[in-house]
């Protein structure tokens, strides 16, 4: 063993002498010897910049910094920025709170250190300073606007010793007391200042590290597992099969077919499943027992596509076969549709497998209480699901297993199935010693459900004047391994096929399929992404061929209150689609406008290609005229909630303290998406209570009421709704309380600013407290909240009970020498009903569409023959800050009577028309139709040269 070393080193001006190991980085000592563990691993791999710490006042990565290298150095870390209580914020800190450029916060550390190098080099950085500055810092939840202004302003306000100014966000019509008022979410402080809990920055005394043995086959017959010398290793503290689970085999969130362990004779399907789990004392040696575990297989030949999947002949993976669901829409008579039609078009596109790439990778905790309780600590997106799978495979009730949220550090969907969850609190039930189980990046990469693979037909028919008469569908879904939510997400796929528009013919086939890759599930805009991508292109080359205006043929065909949906559903109220698509325009018209001044100003002839009148024309640039610019368009709907007839509830507690804080209790997850402040301007609404006296806790079964799914948009409606009801019942119950006293009528006292009025009196309200108590009642409600009801595909009538609509437009500059396609602008226009946090908005709309806009140009997630080749992070690109076009949002809103205060979900709907908008720009730009992706920039240029001029009308 190699000797260890003696160094000294300065952290954050306190000098400290370390005992390291030569192999240590210095990540690993400032988080596991000195605890500073705001400094966050997100790769291991120097990809993602979040644990960038100060060595001597520059910036380095120190997940890759030998540890030994910083004896004798000064080192600054997050935490060295504030005030040690925090209680006074770095400049910087303080901008990112108030721009609103925290959401989950895990790269945040990592941004903050980077951008206090920056301004301690150059205390004025424009953009562009920034933009390279923090070219390798990521943030998955897509900030980066919000990140750039928040360091302008900390530079404006150390320059000039001013406080922060504000940034400016688009705000509600209509603000309320609270509701739709800009306000900071309340764990921002924690997130800038590095003290934010995540999942492994928990220690317990005595706790282990566990880790799974994979099975590395796409597919085969596990024949023996052999872990005979992994148990011999000095330090290994338990190794488990599949023999040793205790009750159910399987987890699943639908269907219980994903196995826990596979078991000897049993198959496996995907090269993440998990054939044995081992408990060591520390990581070195658990990493040797795994590599000690011989297995063998009989391997069976791979399905590496939903449509191989469905041939008569393929190996079948599950009892059930191959085939997960068969969805079906129909509507009207697509045969007379056709036939009334005067252009038919039809065109099939493929999109790949994408990745959530959340920033945080998936960490447990588990332990065991003296009493035999498991407590499990998790970033998870469904607290009580967990909950469930893990009671059930261990064999106890469900009231014997806790699950602890902790912060998530983004989740997108990919946080809602099992990670460590079950395989931590098996080894803490056998060890009786706390669990933890850290996926490290290729793990992550490898084991959880990706977005679906798809090829989606479409044949569209329309008159020549663009009223379309028919739409037909034809979608086969990757759906990998498991089951997972891959029936959910292909019926949405399926049921959005037809795209925003009231279509009196339609028909849609849907195969979801099993095959041997990564299982497919939940992930920001549920299957709508894919099937968008498909009818929006449709949309616009039915636009070109009948020589229509993309946006007049869309205002043709749009959905609006009376329209009826491809399901049936006849939409009654709250579509904001046409608003959002003549906001969109006028902005384009705007830019126009203002572009076209500029270039007559500089006295550019109009033939190099710019139209004053024409919105999707392309346009060369004056100074780099093989560099050409065109906007392209997109519209999207999206439903909130589970809909198709799924019970969807979610369970809320208020209750009041003597302080006079309103505590909202729930367990659906806050992800990054500002669940806690949405939350609190409702109750805060309800009660017209300082923002600031009401708190929130979520995602704890022990703690809190089941609030369901953290999915589907749901939360700001469901869980908004639940703690709204159960605001106002408490505020009833208070009022009682006082009309008793004061022998007033109840409904004549007010709330206002956190005081009761009756009468001449202004109680406290946390002085009511004691009269509620004194007079029986508990200061406390409870409330279940049952969304309308919905009916199952294919029986009409009202399959969801809340859309949401969106209009993006996105500017291009296509370079025809390289294929290179950059996005310089993006106008993100989006009805959500009521814009309850217009801050929180802001960051989902920027967030949306960067992870769009990555959908469209570069993300891939590549499997070969069942073995993934994107297995780490610098083989999958997600954008970074030098991708981020300029962003307008535009908020629209159109109340819906069942929202909280009129809003529904948001969450989705701000990504999913980008990609489309992105490649139909390409097209308007070059010619090119791009109906496979990611945009492949290497075959844009094969068809402009084809062209040879610049422009083309291939597809690629
Ligand atoms: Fe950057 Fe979530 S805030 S990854």
């Amino acid at each position: 063993m190699t000797e260890q070393i003696d160094i000294t080193l300065t952290v954050n001006s306190r000098q400290y002498e370390l005992r390291v190991h030569p192999s240590d980085m210095l990540a690993d000592v400032l988080r596991d010897q000195l605890k500073l563990t705001g400094t966050k691993i997100g790769c291991g791999e120097a990809e993602c910049g979040s644990c960038t710490v100060l060595v001597d006042n520059a910036p380095v990565l120190a997940c890759i910094y030998p540890a030994p290298r910083a004896a004798g150095r000064q080192v600054i870390t997050i935490e060295g920025l504030s005030t040690e209580d925090g209680s006074r914020l770095h400049p910087i800190q303080d901008a990112f709170v108030s721009h609103g450029a925290v959401q989950c916060g895990f790269c945040i550390p990592g941004q903050i250190m980077t951008a206090y190098a920056l301004l301690r080099e150059n205390p004025n950085p424009d953009e562009h300073d920034i933009q390279h500055t923090l070219k390798d810092t990521l943030c998955r939840c897509g900030g980066y606007p919000s990140i750039v202004s928040a360091i302008r302003a900390a530079a404006e306000s150390m320059n000039m010793g001013e406080p922060v100014l504000l940034p400016s966000v688009p705000l509600s019509s209509d603000p309320l007391y609270a509701v739709g008022q800009t306000h900071v979410r309340p764990d921002a402080v924690e997130k800038v200042t590095g003290t934010a809990k995540f999942t492994d920055d928990l220690t317990f005394d005595g706790m282990l590290c566990a880790g799974v043995k994979r099975a590395g086959i796409p597919h085969g017959i596990l024949k023996s597992v052999d872990a005979s010398r992994a148990q011999a290793l000095p330090g290994v503290q338990a190794v488990l099969t599949a023999e040793d689970i205790p009750a159910e085999r399987n987890h699943g969130l639908v269907i219980y077919d994903w196995p826990v362990l596979v078991g000897v004779d049993e198959r496996i399907r995907y090269v993440g499943d998990a054939v044995a789990i081992v408990a060591a004392d520390n990581p070195q040696i658990l990493h040797e027992a795994l590599s000690l575990i011989e297995i063998t297989v009989e391997e069976i030949p791979i399905i590496s596509d939903p449509v191989t999947s469905k041939l008569e002949d393929a190996p079948q993976l599950h009892e059930s076969g191959n085939l997960l669901k068969h969805i079906k829409v129909r509507k009207g008579d697509v045969i007379q549709g056709f036939s009334e039609a005067e252009l038919i078009l039809e065109h099939t596109f493929h999109t790949p497998l994408t990745e959530h790439a959340f920033i945080e990778p998936e960490c447990t905790v588990a332990r065991v209480l003296p009493d035999g309780m498991i407590e499990v600590y998790v970033g998870s997106q469904i607290v009580y699901a967990d909950r469930s799978q893990i009671a059930r495979v261990l064999g106890l009730p469900e009231e014997r297993v806790r699950v602890i949220g902790m912060m998530v550090g983004g989740g997108f969907g990919g946080k809602e199935d099992i990670a460590g969850q079950i395989h931590a609190a098996m080894l803490a039930q056998v060890t009786k010693k706390p669990i933890k189980i850290l996926f490290d990046r290729h793990e992550s990469l490898l084991v959880h459900p990706k977005r679906h693979g798809t090829q989606i037909r479409i044949k569209i028919g329309a008159k020549k004047d663009g009223t379309i008469t028919a739409i037909e569908s034809e979608l086969y879904g990757d759906t990998g391994a498991y089951a997972s939510l891959g029936e959910k997400v292909m019926t949405r796929a399926t049921t959005h096929s037809s795209g925003p528009y009231d279509i009196p013919n339609a028909r849609a086939d849907c195969y979801a399929m099993y095959t041997n890759n990564p299982p497919a599930g939940a992930f920001r805009g549920f299957g709508v992404t894919q099937s968008c991508f498909a009818v929006e292109s449709m949309i616009d080359m039915l636009s070109h061929k009948l020589g229509l205006d993309p946006i007049q043929l869309r205002y043709k065909n749009a959905l609006e209150v009376g329209s009826v949906t491809n399901t049936g559903q006849v939409l009654r109220e709250s579509v904001g689609l046409l608003e959002c698509l003549k906001r969109t325009e006028e902005c384009m018209q705007t830019y126009l406008k203002k572009d076209v001044g500029e270039l007559k100003a500089k006295g550019v002839s109009e033939e190099i290609g710019w139209h004053a009148d024409r919105l999707f024309a392309p346009r060369r640039l004056p100074d780099v005229p093989h560099r050409v610019r065109a906007w392209g368009l997109a519209l999207a709907y999206k439903n909130t909630g589970l809909g198709g007839g799924a019970p969807d509830k979610a369970i809320a507690e208020v209750e009041l303290t003597t302080k006079g804080i309103l505590e909202v209790r729930i367990s659906s997850a806050e992800i990054g998406q500002g669940l806690v402040t949405s939350l609190q301007l409702i109750v805060a609404e309800v009660f017209n209570h300082p923002v600031d006296k009401v708190s929130v806790l979520l995602s704890d079964t022990g703690l809190t009421p089941d609030g369901g799914p953290t999915t589907a948009s749901r939360q700001t409606y469901m869980s908004g709704n639940a703690a709204r009801y159960a605001a106002s019942s408490l505020k009833e119950a208070i009022q009682s309380t006082l009309a008793e006293k004061y022998d007033q009528p109840p409904e004549q006292i007010r709330f206002i600013e956190g005081l009761a009025q009756v009468g001449k009196h202004s109680i406290p309200l946390g002085d009511t407290v004691a009269e509620m108590r004194a007079q029986g009642h508990e200061p406390i409600a409870i409330y279940e909240y049952w969304a309308p009801e919905t009916q199952p595909l294919g029986q009409g009538g009202d399959m969801h009970f809340a859309f949401s609509f969106a209009v993006q437009a996105a500017e291009v500059e296509v370079d025809t020498h390289s294929g290179e396609v950059h996005v310089t602008r993006v106008i993100a226009a989006n009805d959500v009903g009521k814009a309850i946090n217009p801050l929180g908005l802001q960051g989902q709309v920027e967030g949306g569409v960067m992870m769009g806009l990555g959908n469209a140009l570069t993300e891939e997630f590549i499997v070969e023959q069942g073995i993934v080749f994107t297995d780490r992070l610098a083989r999958y690109r997600i954008p970074a800050i030098v991708d981020m076009p300029e962003i307008t949002s535009i908020v629209v809103e159109h109340p819906t009577v069942d929202g909280p205060f009129g809003a529904k979900g948001v969450g989705e709907i701000s990504s999913i028309p980008t990609t489309p908008a992105i490649t139909n720009a390409i097209f308007n730009a070059v010619g090119v139709r791009v109906d496979s992706l990611p945009v492949d920039q290497e075959l844009i240029l094969e068809a402009l040269k084809a062209a040879g001029n610049g422009s083309s009308t291939k597809e690629v």
